[in-house]
């Protein structure tokens, strides 16, 4: 009769254990991994064998390369990712050396020939499971965290290398309202496909490149600290999570380069932390349960 037992209850776990397989979803997470830069190539060769070995979607929140390097990066990750989807927004360094206009259209022509390309900013929420589906938006931060008029005391790179914003062509308050249209923009984006998202599932993974809010910024109130902080955004997700609390997000973000997080009842928001020159993996996602993975 043990002997029995023991058959039956090894056979349910079995089942049990395949049935979770089946309905369980993993997909890899990172951000600014930066493939533009001059890495070695016993490093790069690790970071694209770890995503091939892996045999899963992956989401990237931003910061792949440059507009010089897009193209080949966007083309590297299709084929690492073998089939299985490449799920990715871009980030400000995504414009670097080009402009709004040249970056889109190497995206479209990427997207259009390797399929496995899946630009979040241009499509309809992504079903991953039932319950639950995955957004993102091409976000920038909008220098809202402290009073007009005190900001742009640091200039960033992007005040330099990307067409649109450079302060050569441009005066500060142009630069200024150039920015923060491009953030109201995305943030309308986000509320429309937010509330198709939330009508029929009712876990959504959110992606953007900033953060959403001041608090998780780790070296807090710098001068960089307007053009990490996707400010109206924060306000708007943490009054949409709480007007709808029978519902569960998960944000990914990046930008900042360190890993942070912010939680309530049912928002969970994780930075994704990363290293210039050492690009990698840094959290799993497993169904909504997001964990970094360890830095080695
Ligand atoms: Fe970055
Ligand atoms: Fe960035």
């Amino acid at each position: 009769m043990n002997v029995l037992g023991m058959e039956i209850l090894s056979l349910n776990v079995n089942v049990f254990y395949a049935l979770n397989e089946v309905n369980m979803f993993k997909i890899l997470a990172m951000s600014d991994i930066h493939l533009n830069f001059d890495i070695n190539n016993g490093v790069r060769r690790k970071f694209f064998n770890s995503i091939r070995k892996a045999k899963c979607p992956i989401i990237i929140t931003g910061d792949i390369g440059d507009g010089r390097s897009l193209e080949s990066n966007l083309k590297d990750l299709s084929e690492a990712c073998n089939g299985f989807p490449v799920y990715f927004i871009t980030g400000n360094h995504d414009y670097y050396h080009s402009s709004f206009e040249r970056t889109d259209e190497i995206i479209h022509l990427s997207v259009k020939n390797f399929p496995n390309l899946v630009y979040l900013s241009e499509s309809s929420p992504i079903r991953l499971d039932e319950e639950t589906c995955l957004i993102g938006v091409d976000s920038w931060y909008d220098a809202k965290i402290i009073p007009e008029g005190t900001y742009l005391n640091m200039l960033m790179n992007d005040f330099r290398y990307i067409e649109n914003l450079s302060l050569i062509k441009k005066s500060r308050q142009e630069v200024i309202k150039s920015f923060q249209k491009r953030a109201s923009d995305a943030l309308k984006d986000l509320k429309e496909i937010l509330s198709e998202a939330v009508k029929k599932y009712k876990n959504i993974i959110i992606t953007s490149h900033p953060l959403p809010f001041g608090c998780m910024e780790v070296v807090k109130g710098s001068d960089a600290s307007p053009f990490y902080i996707w400010h109206e955004a924060g306000l708007f997700i943490a009054d949409f999570s709480k007007n709808n609390p029978r519902n569960e997000f998960l944000w990914l973000c990046g930008h900042t380069h360190s890993r942070s997080e912010w939680h309530n009842e049912n928002l969970n928001v994780y930075c994704l932390g990363s290293q210039y020159y050492f690009p990698r993996i840094d959290g799993i996602i497993t169904d909504m349960r997001f964990e970094y993975e360890t830095v080695k």
